[in-house]
């Protein structure tokens, strides 16, 4: 038996990183995925069970919308929805440009704020569901070059509170988790100088790997473990923020 044997979980984000990690924990699980992302899934997440892919940019809401409704229609039922899709990007503040700030918060914000308005309608319909948003610890301790980034995650973490408000008595549970620094490409390119600093840093001394922060969203998408997060901030991040 797996924690979400049957269930049908929705991955923004999947093709990469922690969203793809995400899917893979969530297979071995027993669910049924729903893959969103703007670039093409990998060939090993296409073989991992009943699996729909869906070629989506997460800021445009018609897509969104459809690609909800091609979920709802193929697997009948929407109960996890986890929300990874996201871009970073670094600029000094006073060389921000207004669309810079638009298209990291039209990805990072928005794209979450989409995919929950065209997810929860089936949760609600069916009288439960979990929707698990990936912010940033960044989003409560700010960056230096990263008004955008920053300002969208910690839009992520207040958004959740409020679906989390709205939506828990209607039986789903909205929750977001705030990764440190985690070995992805959204910060391979970073130089190694900055790496080893940023690592010397952190109280565990390393940074973390998605496979670390999927059991996290695991946690939250299954039962019991989730039953009574409500409007919560999960942090897999070394140590580097204590709330
Ligand atoms: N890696 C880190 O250090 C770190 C730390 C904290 C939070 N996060 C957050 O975790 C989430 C996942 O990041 P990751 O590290 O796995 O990065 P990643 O780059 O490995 O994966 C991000 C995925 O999002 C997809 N994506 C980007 N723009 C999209 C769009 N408009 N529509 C649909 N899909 C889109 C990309 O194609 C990619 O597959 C992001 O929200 C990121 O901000 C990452």
């Amino acid at each position: 038996m797996g924690a979400l044997d049957g269930q049908v979980a929705v991955i923004t984000g999947a093709s990469s990183g922690i969203g793809a990690a995400t899917a893979r924990l969530f297979a071995a699980e027993g669910a049924r995925l729903a893959l969103l992302d703007v670039n093409p899934v990998p060939g090993d997440l296409l073989g991992l069970g009943e699996v729909t892919t869906h070629v989506t940019d997460v800021t445009d809401a018609a897509a969104v919308e459809r690609a909800m409704a091609e979920v709802a229609e193929r697997h009948g039922r929407i109960d996890v929805l986890v929300s990874s899709a996201g871009i970073l990007d670094r600029v000094p503040f006073l060389e921000m440009s207004p669309e810079r700030f638009d298209h990291i918060i039209a990805v990072d914000l928005r794209g979450v704020f989409l995919a929950a308005r065209y997810a929860a309608p089936y949760m609600v319909e069916a009288g439960r569901g979990r929707i698990i948003n990936i912010a940033s610890q960044l989003g409560i301790k700010g960056g230096a070059g990263l008004a955008h980034y920053v300002a969208a995650k910690a839009g992520v973490i207040g958004l959740t509170k409020a679906l989390a408000l709205e939506l828990a008595p209607m039986g789903v549970l909205v929750n977001a988790i705030a990764p440190g620094p985690i070995e992805t490409p959204l910060i391979g390119g970073r130089p190694e100088e900055w790496k080893r600093e940023k690592a010397a840093e952190l109280p565990l001394g390393r940074f973390g790997r998605p496979e670390e922060v999927a059991p996290t969203a695991l946690l939250l998408a299954s039962s019991p473990g989730g039953d009574i997060y409500v409007g919560q901030t999960l942090g897999p991040n070394s140590g580097d923020v204590m709330p």
